[in-house]
C-alpha cells in the first residue's frame, strides 16, 4: 500500500502532532467531568482499580488496533473494513462507530455548553459569597432552562465545525500543543489546594482505598465503558486519525503516550474534586453536576480563585474542543469519502444533523424530562447507549478483527513501520486482542443483560 493515499488526504505534520491530536481527543470532558462523579457514584477506589485494569487490559491493546486498522487502510471508520476485508459484513462496524459518534457528540455538546457558560459565571465572579446550596442552585437552574443551554450548545457546535471544515490543520496541533500542557499545570495547582483544604483526607480514602464490596455488576459495566470513553475507543475515531498517520510513526510509544497522558489526567481531576467534596459534605455521587458545584466552592475559597476560575472552564472548554473534533470527524471523513461529499457540506451537514439531537438532550434536562427510557431521560439515554453499549461492542469487534482476521503477520509488519514490536510483546498484543478483551467484554456485557450473573 502506498505510503499516502492517492487523494489529497490530509495528514498529521509530525509525531508529535499525532500524540497532541490522539491525547487531545482522549483526554476531555471524560477525565474532568465524567470520571469524578461515576467513580463518586460506584464508590470511588473500587471502580478506579477496576477501571485501571480495563486500560491495560484492553484499552491500550484496542487503541493500537484501531490505528492499525486506519494506518494500514487510509480510509474512514467504515472504508477502513471495506478496505481490509472487502465484501464482508466487517463494514457495519463502522456504521456502529459513526452511530455512536452522533450519539456522544449530542450530550458532549450540552456538557461543553455548560462549560462555557461557566466561563461567563466567572468571569462576573458569580460565585463569590455564595453558600454551597446557591452555588448547587445555580447548576440546576441552568441545566433546566429551556433556552441558555441550547444556544450555549450550539455556539459549542459551531466552534467545533469550524476547526474540522478547515481539515486536519495545523493550526489545531499546534494549539494542542500549547493548551493540554496548561490544563495539566492548572489542575496540579487545583490538587494542591483541594488536598490542603481541611478534611481533605476523607477524599483521598475515597478515591485511593477500595470497598470491592460497593462495586456491583453496573459498577464493572460503566468502569469498562468509561475505559472506552475516556481514551476515544470503540467507535472508530483512532481509525479515522490513524488514517491520517505516516508510516514512520511508531504506533506502540503513540498509544503509551496517549494513555499515561489520559490517566493522569483523570486521576488528577480525582485528586482535584474529591478531597473539596468531602471537605464541603457534598455527596460524592451528586451525578453530572458534580465538577459544576464543588470546583466553584474550591475556587472562592482560594486565593486568586476568580483568575483561576476563568482559566479553567476555558481550558475545560478547549478539552472538549479538541475531543468533540475528534467525534465530528469520524461523521464527516465517513460522509466525504462514502457519499462522495466535499469536506465543507460533508461538515456542514453532520453538524446540523448532530446538534439536532443534542438540542433533545439538552431540553431532556428540563422541559423534556418526563420523557424516559428505562428510566433515563434522553441525555442520559445516549450517554449510557454509546459508553456502556456501543464502544464496548465496536472495541470488542475491532479486537476480534485485529486478532483473527488481519492476523499477526500483517500486524508485525504494519508495526515494524516506523518502530518494532518484539516478538514476546507482539505474542502479549495478540494473545489479548484474540481472547482476553473479546471474552472479558463479552462477559461484562453478559453480565449486564442478565445472562450470565456473577454479582
Ligand atoms: N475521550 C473523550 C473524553 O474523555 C470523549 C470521546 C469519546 C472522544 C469517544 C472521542 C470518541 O472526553
Amino acid at each position: 500500500m502506498a505510503d499516502l493515499p492517492s487523494d489529497n488526504r490530509d495528514s498529521f505534520s509530525s509525531k508529535f502532532g499525532v500524540i497532541a491530536a490522539a491525547a487531545g481527543s482522549a483526554v476531555g470532558l471524560g477525565n474532568i467531568w465524567k470520571f469524578p462523579y461515576i467513580a463518586g457514584i460506584y464508590g470511588g477506589a473500587a471502580f478506579l482499580f477496576v477501571y485501571l485494569g480495563f486500560i491495560l487490559a484492553i484499552g491500550i491493546p484496542v487503541m493500537l488496533s484501531e490505528l492499525i486498522i486506519g494506518r494500514s487502510s487510509q480510509s474512514n471508520a467504515f472504508g477502513a473494513f471495506k478496505v481490509l476485508a472487502p465484501g464482508t459484513p466487517w463494514r457495519y462496524i463502522g456504521i456502529l462507530g459513526v452511530s455512536a459518534a452522533f450519539l456522544i457528540l449530542s450530550f458532549y455538546g450540552v456538557v461543553a455548553g455548560w462549560s462555557l457558560q461557566y466561563i461567563l459565571l466567572s468571569v462576573q465572579d458569580g460565585f463569590s459569597n455564595k453558600s454551597p446550596e446557591e452555588i448547587a442552585t445555580l447548576f440546576s437552574t441552568l441545566t433546566e432552562s429551556p433556552v441558555r443551554p441550547v444556544v450555549l450548545q450550539l455556539i459549542f457546535m459551531v466552534l467545533t465545525g469550524a476547526i474540522v471544515i478547515v481539515g486536519i490543520k495545523k493550526g489545531i496541533e499546534k494549539y494542542t500543543k500549547i493548551l493540554m500542557p496548561l490544563l495539566v499545570i492548572i489542575l496540579l495547582f487545583l490538587c494542591v489546594k483541594s488536598v490542603s483544604l481541611e478534611g481533605a483526607k476523607a477524599g483521598l480514602e475515597f478515591l485511593f482505598k477500595p470497598d470491592f464490596s460497593k462495586l456491583t455488576g453496573d459498577g464493572v459495566l460503566s468502569a469498562l465503558g468509561h475505559a472506552f470513553f475516556t481514551l476515544s475507543l470503540g467507535m472508530g475515531t483512532l481509525i479515522t486519525y490513524g488514517s491520517y498517520v505516516k508510516r514512520d510513526n511508531n504506533l506502540l510509544s503513540t498509544v503509551i503516550n496517549v494513555t499515561v497522558a489520559d490517566t493522569l489526567i483523570a486521576i488528577m481531576a480525582g485528586v482535584a474534586i474529591f478531597p473539596a467534596v468531602f471537605a464541603f459534605n457534598i455527596a460524592p455521587a451528586q451525578g453530572p453536576g458534580l465538577i459544576f458545584i464543588t470546583l466553584p466552592n474550591v475556587f472562592h475559597q482560594m486565593p486568586g480563585g476568580f483568575i483561576f476560575s476563568i482559566l479553567f472552564f476555558i481550558l475545560l472548554t478547549v478539552a472538549a474542543l479538541t475531543s468533540s473534533i475528534s467525534i465530528l470527524e469520524v461523521v464527516v471523513a465517513y460522509f466525504k469519502e462514502e457519499f462522495k461529499l466535499g469536506r465543507r457540506f460533508a461538515t456542514v451537514l453532520a453538524t446540523i444533523l448532530i446538534s439536532i439531537l443534542g438540542v433533545l438532550c439538552s431540553l431532556s434536562m428540563g422541559v423534556l424530562s418526563p420523557f424516559t427510557f428505562m428510566g433515563l431521560n434522553i441525555f442520559d439515554l445516549m450517554d449510557w447507549i454509546s459508553a456502556n453499549l456501543l464502544l464496548p461492542i465496536g472495541g470488542m469487534f475491532i479486537a476480534i478483527f485485529i486478532g483473527w482476521v488481519y492476523g499477526r503477520k500483517k500486524v508485525h509488519k504494519e508495526m515494524s513501520f516506523g518502530g518494532n514490536l518484539s516478538g514476546a510483546l507482539l505474542s502479549v498484543f495478540m494473545f489479548l486482542v484474540k481472547f482476553i478483551a473479546p471474552i472479558a467484554i463479552a462477559i461484562v456485557l453478559l453480565n449486564k443483560v442478565g445472562l450470565l450473573k456473577f454479582s
